[in-house]
């Protein structure tokens, strides 16, 4: 953030006016459908809280349809992405709260940044150049999503550019031993809002020391934008021939198996409820993409016919963790108190596969001293009307 910024006195409600991207006064007075208010584009930011001494803040990021997507520097947390349907109303698409303190009570991850290795790692513990690296077992006894205090939980260091434009970046320092992990690892996440409903997230890292790096967003989607509907309605396809099969405790086993014959194929669109009962406890799974190099190619596509939203995904990385929200129980409530169930919000998490640190044949998660980490995921949305 500029520092003349923290001058203003208003700055407790709005530092960021929303400002046009470009002189094009039409583009940014958009009316949007079902409403007569005038949207502009760009980005807002409110004070949200404290935490760790340092502040919180909203940002809310908005495009010339009114789509708006509002994150918080806590965790780099997506807390809202509001859209219309195909009739034209707005609702929200991710699992969130509209203010600061439920997050304290740790949701599930939702739609928090991941690091610094996204999904499990077997028995908390990976060998690095002949060192062994003790991790906090979060998850029975396995290490989960970068651990005790992961980067879902720490606060950011966020600015907004100086044009106006839909884009956040977040910086943190991850310090040679947090966590257990080796090495100071600078992170920078960069969201955007595109015009045409993207939202873009590249991640970028540098060590100074050899360490496993897996990051990813843990946005949770009901694209009916109401969760008294679960998502075993919407449907789904994954191009991936392969997924890495799990045993008891999630660990991949390291086998490479086939989707075909299996509940796991979603080579071509299925509905995700026609064969969820055939999988234990629900799909929370990777499915090894078939894309092939670091192009952002298109992988998944989700969809729901009760709202006409059509959700893409697109990243450079090699796998795809597809989680059903089973562990989702009812317990934790949506700001207007409905109770978030289970199967009512899916993840659709790009990432290198689980347990990479120990599965020599996996794609590599090992960033080394020079390298640099450059990751980047795409949630395109749209409506069949
Ligand atoms: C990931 C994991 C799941 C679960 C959720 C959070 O998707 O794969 O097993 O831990 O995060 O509840």
């Amino acid at each position: 953030m500029k520092k003349s910024n923290y001058n203003l006195p208003f700055a407790v409600l709005i530092i960021l006016a929303f400002t046009s991207c470009d002189n094009n006064n039409n583009k940014n007075k958009m009316t949007t459908a079902g409403s007569s208010q005038t949207t502009k584009t760009g980005i807002k930011k409110t004070d949200w809280g404290e935490h760790d001494g340092k502040k919180v803040y909203l940002y809310t990021l908005v495009n010339n349809k009114g789509t708006e997507v509002k994150i918080t520097n806590y965790g780099g947390i997506v807390t809202s992405f509001i859209s219309a349907d195909n009739s034209g109303n707005k609702s929200n698409i991710v699992m969130g709260f509209d203010s600061f303190k439920p997050y304290l009570q740790s949701p599930p991850y939702f739609g928090a940044l991941i690091g610094r290795y996204g999904n499990r790692i077997g028995d908390a513990r990976f060998t690095l150049n002949g060192v062994t690296y003790k991790l906090a077992a979060n998850n029975g006894k396995n290490h989960l999503h970068g651990g005790l205090k992961g980067f879902d939980k720490v606060v950011w260091d966020a600015s907004t550019s100086p044009d106006g434009t839909s884009s956040l970046t977040l910086k943190y320092l991850s310090k040679d031993g947090e966590e257990g992990y080796p090495g100071n690892l600078n992170i920078t996440v960069q969201y955007s809002l595109s015009d045409e409903d993207e939202l873009k997230i590249e991640y970028n890292a540098e060590t100074d020391k050899a360490t496993p790096v897996n990051l990813t967003n843990h946005s949770y989607f009901n694209l009916s934008g109401d969760v008294s509907n679960t998502i075993l309605n919407h449907s789904l396809v994954i191009d991936a021939d392969k997924y890495t099969p799990v045993d008891t405790s999630l660990i991949p086993t390291g086998e490479l198996k086939s989707v075909k014959g299996t509940p796991f194929d979603f080579t071509t669109v299925e509905k995700i409820g026609s064969r969820i009962s055939q999988v234990t406890g629900g799909y929370d799974h990777n499915w090894v993409l078939n894309k092939k190099g670091n192009e952002l190619q298109k992988i998944a596509t989700l969809s729901d016919s009760l709202s006409g939203r059509k959700l893409e995904v697109f990243t450079t990385e090699p796998g795809l963790q597809f989680y059903t929200g089973n562990f989702l129980d009812g317990t934790i409530k949506t700001s207007a108190g409905k109770p978030i169930n289970k199967n009512t919000a899916l993840c659709l998490e790009t990432q290198h596969f689980p347990d990479s640190p120990n599965k020599p044949d996996f794609p590599s998660t090992i960033l080394q001293p020079g390298q640099k980490y450059h990751t980047v995921t795409v949630y395109k949305l749209s409506v069949n009307k």
